[in-house]
């Protein structure tokens, strides 16, 4: 399970849930409802597949952007989601963990994920959430934190990420068919592999997910190498 070939750390840009709804003639909501509980059977399933962190897109930084209504709707999910799946977590030895720029969240919102990362903190598979993130702004934040501390380097900008106590980014997939990053662990996938399915997000299984990392197990990794 130390090989090259075991994906320790996975992350996911979870993308669809709108083009999901259409397609079904449902309301843009039932897509994101329908996309929490593809994340749920993913949680559940994750830990026995091996990987260590599971790094989930949520809300990017430009999602503000998006009509108050959807935005109200996203945020109204996150409540319950954290309310109905904290004790699985807790029971499963879920680790919490939230990226981004969180505390600019609704205060209430902010409290419930403080507790949530409280009453998680001892479990041992991460499931990092990336809330209010963006990546160009994790990374000026970092490098602003290292020259505070003297030298900016790759080595001090990385120990100043969100993601610093994290596993290296093995893979990253974006579901939907795009093919993009969208502000996403722009530094953390320097030498990440890449997967993108024409999957739309509320279809994605844990078999979707599955063959992502026997496909993973494929792949030659050079690191510039050879
Ligand atoms: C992803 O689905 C969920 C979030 C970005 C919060 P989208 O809402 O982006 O769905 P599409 O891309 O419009 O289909
Ligand atoms: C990226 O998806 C953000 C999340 C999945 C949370 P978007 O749907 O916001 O990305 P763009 O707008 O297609 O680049
Ligand atoms: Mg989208």
């Amino acid at each position: 399970m130390t090989s090259d070939k075991h994906a320790r750390h996975v992350a996911i840009i979870m993308d669809g849930n709108g083009r999901w709804a259409k397609r079904h003639h449902l309301p843009r909501a039932m897509g994101h409802q329908r996309g929490v509980e593809a994340v749920r059977k993913l949680v559940r399933s994750a830990g026995g597949m091996g990987i260590e962190c599971l790094t989930l897109y949520a809300f990017s930084s430009e999602n503000w952007s998006r009509p108050d209504e959807e935005v109200s709707d996203l945020m109204n999910l996150m409540r319950k989601f954290i309310k109905s799946d904290l004790p699985e977590f807790i029971a499963n030895d879920v680790r919490l963990k939230i990226i981004g720029d969180w505390q600019g969240l609704a205060p209430d919102i902010v409290e419930m994920l403080e507790d949530a990362l409280e009453q998680t903190s001892k479990g041992s598979n991460t499931l990092a959430v990336a809330l209010n993130y963006g990546a160009q702004q994790e990374i000026a934040h970092a490098a602003s934190l290292a020259a505070q501390s003297g030298a900016i380097t790759p080595e001090t900008i990385a120990a100043n990420l969100y993601t610093a106590d994290l596993p290296p980014l093995d893979l990253l997939i974006r579901t939907s068919g795009e093919v993009r990053l969208s502000n996403f662990l722009l530094w953390q996938a320097a030498y990440a592999e890449m997967s993108f399915t024409d999957v739309l997000w509320p279809d994605f299984t844990p078999d979707h997910l599955q063959s992502a990392l026997d496909d993973f197990a494929r792949r030659e990794r050079r690191y510039g190498g050879r």
